[in-house]
Order: C-alpha cells, then structure tokens, then sequence
C-alpha cells in the first residue's frame, strides 16, 4: 500500500468509494467531491494497493490556520491495515506544516468505528450538531490539538 496525492483521474474511484463507505444522506455527491479536490486551499491524498485505490483523505486548510478533514474513507476489505493512520498521518503533517494549530472533523453520532479511530489519535468530542447531515444524522465535532 503506498499514498499518493490524488490526480483528476481518480475522480470516480473517490465518488464510488465514498458511496460504499457511507449511507445515502451522509456520502457526497460527485459535484461535491469534485469541489472539494479542486479547491485552492484543500489537498487529496489516495492510498493504493494492487493498482486499485483503496482508501482516501480530502482536508482543507483554513484562513484561520485551522485543519479541517473532510472525509477519509477506506474500502472495508482494506480497514484495521493502518491506511486510516498512513491518510491521517499525510493529512496532519500538511496541516502542522502551515503552522496550524488544531485540526477538527465531523463524524456521524452512530459512527462508533470512526471515533475510536480518531480517539486513538488524540482527537477529542467537543461538539454535537444536531441535523448536521443530509439524512438529519446529528454529527459529533471532534477536534485536536497539533
Ligand atoms: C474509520 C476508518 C477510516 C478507519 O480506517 P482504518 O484504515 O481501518 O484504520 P487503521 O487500521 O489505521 O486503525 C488505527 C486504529 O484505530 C482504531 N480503530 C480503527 N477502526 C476501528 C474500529 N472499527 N473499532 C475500534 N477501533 C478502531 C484502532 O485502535 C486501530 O488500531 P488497531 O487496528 O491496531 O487496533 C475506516 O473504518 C473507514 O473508512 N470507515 C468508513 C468511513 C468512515 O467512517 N470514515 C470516517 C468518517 S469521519
């Protein structure tokens, strides 16, 4: 498995994994994705194994010197293999790198998975929102200290 940052042509392997990584409500369209990739202040990154993209990160950094991931998505087949860590790992250097801070994320309330994951990494609960998502899933904020 190696990361690398993404290019145009990986456009649609992103859209069909966000769709089996999350439920309708929750995944992002193609258009929001693409958005997404395409902005000036975000950066991609895809891991791929056997010629085949098997996980993802898109983060942003903000005017206020803030991190902030999108969404990390990795193919179920390919999860407890450390490619959460290698994106996350990727992510936060970048992040650190333009003096920020703090680096937060939104993850849905009954993404227990998720939590732990972050949890293991520091982050820490420090919001709920209520309705966050399409589907009306509320969303925890968590956040960490770099
Ligand atoms: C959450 C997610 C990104 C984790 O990716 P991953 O590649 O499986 O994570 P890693 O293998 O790097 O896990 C690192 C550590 O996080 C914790 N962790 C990861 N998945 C976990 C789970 N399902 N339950 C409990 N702890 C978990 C463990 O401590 C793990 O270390 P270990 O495997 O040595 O015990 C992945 O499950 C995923 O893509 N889920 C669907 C999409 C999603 O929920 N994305 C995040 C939305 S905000």
């Amino acid at each position: 498995m190696r990361v690398r940052l993404y290019q145009p042509s990986d456009l649609e392997a992103l859209y069909q994994l966000d769709q089996s990584c999350f439920p309708p409500g929750v995944s992002y369209s193609r258009d929001e994705i693409a958005q997404f990739v395409a902005h000036r202040r975000s950066r991609t990154w895809v891991a791929e194994a056997d010629g085949q993209l098997v996980g993802f990160l898109i983060a942003f950094r903000q005017p206020s010197k803030a991190g902030h991931i999108v969404t990390l998505d990795v193919a179920e087949a390919w999860r407890r293999r450390a490619v959460g860590t290698a994106l996350m790992d990727a992510a936060e250097a970048w992040v650190r790198g333009a003096g920020a801070e703090l680096i937060y994320l939104e993850t849905a309330e009954d993404n227990l998975a998720a939590q732990a994951f972050y949890r293991k990494r520091g982050y820490q609960k420090v919001k709920r929102i209520e309705e966050y998502y399409a589907n009306r899933a509320a969303a925890w904020v968590m956040a960490k200290r770099l």
